[in-house]
């Protein structure tokens, strides 16, 4: 894919794609426009998006990603009360022990998958653990969430070539979820909680408080983009170190490297490859004119591969500074889980590094079905104990 990419920013930075009417953007400067200018690229696709048949829950009304000011801005203020850079901080000694409990199921292997041992469980158990949901279940979670991103349903129409439709045990699991969600939601009804659903049921902004189905939305949002996401920079860390070897030895020995590492890693593998805008207005972007309602494909793994942004980009540098990536975002949408998901790669690294004096990767299975995901669902290692 990079490849592809790469000669599409050395041609055009904009492309008009004219078998599906649909506008790509490549270029950093030109991403960095469409995601700054929420006015003219906007983010509720609404008729556009193919609403899932009457009998499966529509987990889509009301998520931040999918709504535009001033319903967003009110929106995000309800779930960021419950979600501050703060509260994750606090959780740091949970997420180390998490993390060392992890290595320790796997203590006495010399070859495991890294995917199911550790990097799969952690952000689900911590997620699950912040809501306040039995981590237990995250078997099901995983089931869950592997459901959601085998339909696309929630895809503007168009932007992905034959997006299957949804299957009878795709929808079954879909009611489940939000069974599932539901009933936690009516639990922090009846008796406050002071966990994340419970914060999410009783916040308040200017006399608004989130409805069951926004609060059904944001759990099945932070359910799927709080654990895949940073299980897939985890293993995209590793995948990164097989590119450059020097590189892991070089954090080996000088631990304040690994925030610089994360960051990097975060550049050169995003774990999301585009998303999505809608123009609300015409408008033109480099060379090209773009009328209203023209579905934007933003191609952030493209941006943080611009030569003209970044110095010799295709080399992995973990002491690239700054490093000014779109891997979150940019402007009122940026990731708000951004801190949690550093703080866990950066436990995980340090843990992998103290424990093993060496290494190696084994052949990763990746994600072909979801061409906006980029990282391995499986990621066998081979150790050597420190
Ligand atoms: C938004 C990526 C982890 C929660 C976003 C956006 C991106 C992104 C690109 C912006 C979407 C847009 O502009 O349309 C990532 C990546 C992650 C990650 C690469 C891990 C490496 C997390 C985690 C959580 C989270 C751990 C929560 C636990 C959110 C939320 C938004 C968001 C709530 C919506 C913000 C808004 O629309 O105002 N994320 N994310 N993300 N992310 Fe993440």
């Amino acid at each position: 894919m990079l490849g592809w990419l790469s000669k599409m920013r050395a041609t055009r930075s904009v492309w008009r794609d004219e078998s599906t009417g649909s506008v790509h953007v490549f270029g950093y400067q030109d991403l960095l426009h469409v995601l700054s200018n929420h006015t003219i690229f906007g983010s509720d696709f609404g008729d556009l998006t193919p609403s899932p048949p009457p009998d499966v829950p529509n987990f889509m009304e009301g998520v931040l990603t999918m709504t535009d000011p001033p319903r967003h801005g009110k929106l995000r203020k309800l779930v960021s009360q419950a979600f501050t850079p703060r509260s994750v901080a606090q959780l740091e000694p949970r997420i180390r022990q998490l993390t060392k409990e992890l290595f320790d199921n796997v203590a006495d292997q010399s070859e495991f998958d890294l995917v199911t041992a550790v990097t799969y469980p952690l952000p689900v158990i911590v997620i699950a653990e912040m809501l306040g949901i039995p981590s237990s279940d995250h078997a099901l979670f995983r089931d869950w969430g592997e459901a959601l991103l085998s339909n696309n349903y929630e895809l503007p129409a168009g932007t992905v070539p034959d997006a299957p439709a949804i299957t009878d045990s795709t929808a079954e699991k879909l009611r489940q979820m939000h069974a599932y969600l539901m009933e936690h939601i009516r639990d922090r009804r009846l008796r406050h909680r002071e966990d994340l659903i419970g914060r999410l049921v009783a916040a308040e902004v200017d006399g608004d408080r989130l409805t069951d189905t926004e609060v059904v939305s944001f759990l099945n949002f932070l359910l799927l983009a709080g654990h895949l996401t940073t299980t897939l920079l985890m293993g995209n860390t590793l995948l990164c170190f097989e590119e450059a070897p020097e590189a892991m030895a070089e954090v080996r020995a000088d631990r304040t490297l690994v925030e610089g590492t994360i960051e990097e890693v975060l550049r050169y593998r995003p774990p999301v490859v585009f998303g999505y805008r809608l123009t609300k207005s015409a408008t033109s972007l480099g060379g090209v004119d773009i009328p209203p309602k023209t579905p934007v494909v933003m191609w952030l793994l493209s941006g943080n591969h611009d030569e003209r942004q970044f110095d010799h980009a295709d080399r992995f540098d973990i002491h690239r500074s700054p490093n000014p990536h779109l891997t979150f975002g940019h402007g009122i949408h940026f990731c708000l889980g951004a801190p949690l998901a550093r703080l866990e790669s950066r436990i995980v690294l340090n843990e992998l590094l103290d424990r093993y004096a060496e290494v190696a990767c084994g052949e990763p299975v990746f994600y072909e079905h979801s061409p906006e995901i980029y990282g391995a669902k499986s990621l066998p290692l081979t150790v050597r104990r420190a």
